[in-house]
């Protein structure tokens, strides 16, 4: 399939920022200078902020992601987040299987899978995350890692649902440290995610997947990586709370 046929995502991962208040002054900074952008623009921003966040974005093209969801509908999992809870508020996206999830809170493929397939049954678009660390591609086995944890996150998800899932390519060790992956390193595993996808899937399936780079993508380096033939979108963190860095990089996908 032709890349522009493939929807652009262009999605902010706010990560533990940005107070309610706070949410709704960066989005009245955005909402404006990405109106008229020809790709799909999301915000993915902290539970609390959430509620603020739909309220500053109605009537605009900037959707509302959360940034993580629980597989049980309801219970007694303290701390945690429905999916159901995050319909009610009117959220559309939300990201599943981050690195810092998974380096910091325990998240594993199978609790990765569970998310998944709990956010497609609630009708939200989950944006999966996979990516493997600086020694797991010093050991070159980077393909290894992103095959298994395709496999695994993807686990029992329909054909049909694939059409809601939107991947993430995000090399942990480009995440944070402004060390960005070459076009070429991006271009090489999101071309191999899509080839895992035509695998598990057929090659129609995979070629309609929007697959997003992550890890320090900014308004320098993001008309070189969506330039590639993969990489249709990026999942953006620092510069995503930057209003006109994000609105250039929501630029560079409008091309
Ligand atoms: P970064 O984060 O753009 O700050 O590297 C990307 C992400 O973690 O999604």
């Amino acid at each position: 399939m032709d890349k522009a046929k493939r929807k652009a995502i262009i999605a902010g991962n706010w990560k533990m920022n940005k107070t309610p208040k706070e949410a709704t002054t960066l989005l009245n900074a955005i909402t404006p200078l990405v109106a008229d952008a020809d790709c799909e623009v999301i915000a993915c921003v902290p539970y609390v902020d959430l509620a603020a966040a739909i309220e500053a974005t109605a009537g605009t093209n900037v959707k509302i992601g959360a940034e993580n969801c629980h597989w049980a509908e309801s219970g007694a999992f303290t701390g945690e987040i429905s999916t159901g809870m995050l319909k009610e508020v009117g959220v559309e996206y939300v990201v599943l299987g981050h690195s810092e999830r998974r380096q910091y809170f325990g998240e594993t493929d199978e609790t990765v899978n569970k998310r998944t397939k709990a956010a497609l049954a609630a009708g939200l678009k989950p944006i999966v995350c996979v990516g493997e660390l600086l020694w797991e591609r010093e050991c070159n086995i980077t393909e290894e890692v992103i095959a298994r944890q395709i496999k695994l996150d993807l686990w029992d998800v329909t054909e049909e649902e694939l059409k809601n899932v939107v991947i993430a390519y995000e090399p942990v060790w480009a995440i944070g440290t402004g060390k960005t992956a070459t076009a070429d390193q991006a271009e090489e595993v999101c071309a191999f995610i899509r080839a895992q996808l035509a695998k598990l899937y057929n090659q129609d399936a995979a070629d309609a997947v929007t697959i997003q780079y992550g890890g320090s993508m900014n308004d320098g380096n993001a008309d070189e990586l969506l330039s590639k033939i993969d990489v249709d979108g990026g999942l953006i963190g620092g510069a995503s709370l930057v209003a006109e860095k994000f609105a250039a990089i929501v630029k560079a996908a409008s091309k």
